[in-house]
């Protein structure tokens, strides 16, 4: 079935963001919404709350506010594993060596420095998007009285 799933385009590669949607789009993506917009610390600490307390944690805020991001919402059948198949693993250099042809293997430098995320689940990709996607949520039609 068609599933949804949240990218985004980090700062280390907000200037090849037009050649990875291009990547995205070659692999049977549709890029249902996009928006690029400069992170606070506030709301990257939110977006990772999951990783508060982590030792990377103050760095990867650093990286995540440093410059424009781009958020997209990706829709494909079997989408959240798709597009982390696509992405690869979380480390570039790992990337490299076993995934060479991964998004972060061509585009990302190091563990922080990986050039994309994407959901690492179907419950993760719904929260992502209602991130940055407020409006696009899909509301359960309410039943009546
Ligand atoms: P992402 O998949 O967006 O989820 C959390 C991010 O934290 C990850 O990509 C990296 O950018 C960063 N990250 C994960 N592990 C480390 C690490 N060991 N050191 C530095 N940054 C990390």
């Amino acid at each position: 079935f068609v599933e949804r799933t949240l990218a985004l385009i980090k700062p280390d590669c907000i200037n090849k963001a037009d050649e990875i949607e291009t990547i995205i789009l070659k692999q049977g993506f549709t890029i249902l919404q996009k928006r690029r917009i400069t992170l606070t610390a506030e709301q990257c600490s939110d977006f990772y709350s999951e990783h508060y307390g982590k030792k990377f944690f103050p760095s990867l805020v650093a990286f995540m506010t440093s410059a424009p991001i781009v958020a997209m919402i990706l829709a494909k059948e079997n989408a959240v594993q798709e597009w982390r198949d696509l992405i690869g693993p979380t480390n570039s250099n790992t990337a490299k060596e076993t995934y060479p042809d991964s998004i972060r293997a061509l585009y990302g430098t190091n563990e922080q420095k990986n050039a994309v995320h994407g959901s690492d689940s179907a419950v993760s990709a719904e929260r992502e998007i209602r991130f940055y996607f407020p409006n696009c949520v899909v509301e359960p039609i309410p039943t009546g009285p």
